[in-house]
Parts: C-alpha cells; structure tokens; sequence
C-alpha cells in the first residue's frame, strides 16, 4: 500500500519532498517562504529507492531525506531528470549519500553540522558512565525486585576521575566529549586523529593550570601516534569518526585485544566503524570490558548475542535527540534546499547558530559537495 503524504502550501511555485516528519515548525516555515509546496511522508517505515523515485515524480525541485535512506546515483539522477536541484540530508552525517553521484547530476547535497556536537558528545558521556557504573544493569535489578538490602560489593564499577579518556576522531564532537570527560572527571586525554587538535591542547593545558592554581593535580591532552597506542593508553576509548572505506571495522579483534580488561568503549559515531560480532565475542570472553553504543552494524538489527549481554549498554541512535538539537536539525535541512533553491550564496560564518533564531540569513548552511559544483 502507498505511504501517506502531507501536503503543505499546495499552492507554491516549488515542490519539495520530505520523507519523514521533522520536529518544530522553523523548517516548515523557511520552506513556505521560499514559496515551496511541501510533500511530508507520514510513514515511519524506512522508504525505498524505488518509493521516493515514485514520490519525485516528473516535476520536483529539492528533496530533505534520512540516514536510513539509500541516496544514491540513481536517485540523484531521477531527482535531477524531474528538474530538481537541491537535496539535504537531516543528519550531519551522510555516509548513506552518494555524493559523487549527486555531484555528476550538478544536484548539491545539504547536511546539517553545528546543532549535534554538544548533544552527540553528552550521549556519548552518558553512555560512558552508564557502561562505567552499570546504570542500566542496576536499574533492571531493582525493577525486577531483587533488592533485598545494601551490600558492600554491590555493582562496583569504574572510577573515572584521574584515570585515561581516549578519543578515536577528534573533531568537533570528539573534543567535546574530550573536553567533559575532562572538565567533569579530571581525566587525561589522548587521541588519534589525522590532524592535531591544537585548540583543544591549548585548553587542556590553560586548565590544568587552573587546576594546579587550585591545588589539584594537572591533567594533559596528548595525540597519539597509532590507534593501537591509544586502544592499549585509555581506560575509556570513545569513537567519533565518519563512516567510510578508511574507518570501516576500525575497531576489530586485534584492536579489541589490545584494550585493557575492564576498558569502557563508547560508539555513537556510525555502526559498522566497530566490527559488532568480534565485540560481541569480546564482550562474552571478557566480563569486566563495557560497552556502551548508540549505533549498530545492522541498524535497526544488532548482531546476534548483544542485547544478551550485561556488560553492554544500547540505545537506538538518540545521541542527537535532544528537541533543541532535531529541531536545530531541521531548520539546517530546509535553509540548505531553500538557500540553494533560491540561489543564495554558501554561508561561511563561524557557527550556524544565526539560523536557528530570527530572521533567515540568505545563504545556504553547509554544502558538502559546494566547491565541486562551484557554489560559494
Ligand atoms: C547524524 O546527524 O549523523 C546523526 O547520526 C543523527 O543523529
């Protein structure tokens, strides 16, 4: 049977397919004022290539789509032939757009970056005391009656103040989550990435020094040279890489292996950077190893064990489901299509907050395929 679609501002000059329900009511709004008659999918089924290339039909101008959406050539080509010029992914990430495709059809793919990194670095803080100290694992031990009285040695966990946080990616959501695990715990950081983080060395040094004004030990932020030097380093490993060819199973059994026993690994990035059936196994062979992951392999599917294990701590991709931030979300997505759909330039401010509140600034938020099309 056919999904069922909304349709907003039926008499616009643009047509715009968007195929979930977004929160908030901005986006709609930018897109109403960008004269767009706006076609939501009610359905919360994931929709097929073959779906949104029924919905783009002969005539469409910009389409918002998922992260559980296959955007790829085909799609693009269908978009472009129906006189389309504008896409935005509803996710910072955009691992399942094929953006060599869109760019070969001249259609510029949107994402939305600058709303998640404090939402997505607080799940991943979350999850590592969750994991840490066996919130869940205690929860279901009280809901199912069996707390018959304190005890000395009941659901000991990890400490974290003084010990070593590791960070696989360090960009902006992974120096966020850095910097809490070291503001709020007094850890010592150490991380891989491509590229050095200065500012975040910068501040980790100014305050330790506040910390050493106060009589307090120093803490330190140290890159590391390998991942298997911070796998070995870290007592918590935090991942926040993108999803590609490079990071797929970046985290696999000889990785796993070189991890401390009672380790703590977090992953809210995407799924298939950790090797989920060598984790499972990890997990089963060592119990004092935790884990605590927002994404999977086979999202909505986990691989076979894990929701069997204690040592685990899962949650369904919410690392960025705050209402500020989906909405924030939204609000990037449809600036994105309507920018581009009405010509505006590429935004090159520090930060995407100026579209969140106010007037519309007339520019495009985030382009990832802009200097290949030329726009700026
Ligand atoms: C993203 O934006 O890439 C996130 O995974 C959505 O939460």
């Amino acid at each position: 049977m056919g999904k069922e679609w909304t349709v907003h501002n039926p008499g616009g000059s643009r047509r715009v397919i968007v195929t979930k329900q977004l929160p908030g009511n901005r986006w709609l709004d930018i897109l109403v004022a960008a004269d767009c008659t706006v076609e939501v999918c009610e359905s919360d089924d994931v929709l097929s290539v073959d779906e949104i290339t029924e919905r783009i039909g002969d005539h469409c101008d910009g389409a918002i789509g998922q992260l559980t959406e296959d955007w790829n050539a085909e799609l693009f080509a269908a978009l472009k032939a129906a006189g389309g010029s504008a896409y935005s992914n509803y996710a910072v990430g955009y691992n399942n757009v094929d953006v060599a495709g869109a760019t070969a059809s001249g259609i510029p793919v949107g994402n939305t970056p600058g709303v998640l990194t404090e939402t997505t670095a607080e799940m991943a803080a979350a999850l590592t005391l969750s994991a840490g100290r066996r919130v869940v694992e205690a929860d279901r031990f009280m809901r199912a009656g069996n707390y018959h009285g304190w005890l000395p040695t009941m659901y000991m966990g990890q400490r974290f103040h003084g010990k070593t946080v590791g960070i696989i990616g360090c960009g902006r959501i992974g120096a966020a989550y850095g910097r809490m695990m070291v503001e709020g715990f007094k850890m010592n950081l150490v991380y891989f990435d491509l590229y050095a983080n200065e500012n975040l060395e910068a501040f980790v040094k100014d305050y330790s020094e506040l910390l050493v004004a106060h009589g307090e030990a120093p803490v330190t932020a140290t890159r590391l040279d390998t991942i298997e030097d911070v796998m070995r380093t870290a007592d918590v490993v935090s991942i926040h890489t993108v999803l590609d060819e490079s990071t797929h199973h970046l985290v696999n059994a000889e990785r796993l292996a070189l991890m401390k026993d009672d380790a703590i690994l977090i992953n809210s990035s995407r799924g298939p950077v950790v090797d989920e059936v060598a984790l499972v196994e990890h997990c089963k062979t060592h119990p004092e190893f935790k884990a605590g992951l927002d994404v999977f392999e086979d999202e909505p599917a986990m691989k076979p064990g894990l929701n069997e294990l204690d040592n685990v701590t899962i949650v369904p991709h919410i690392a960025s489901a705050t209402t500020w931030t989906r909405q924030g979300m939204a609000t990037l997505a449809a600036a994105n299509v309507a920018g581009i759909l009405q010509g505006h330039p590429l935004w090159t401010g520090d930060d995407v907050l100026p579209f969140l509140d106010g007037d519309f600034p007339p520019y495009a938020p985030s382009i990832v395929n802009a200097a290949d099309l030329g726009i700026n």
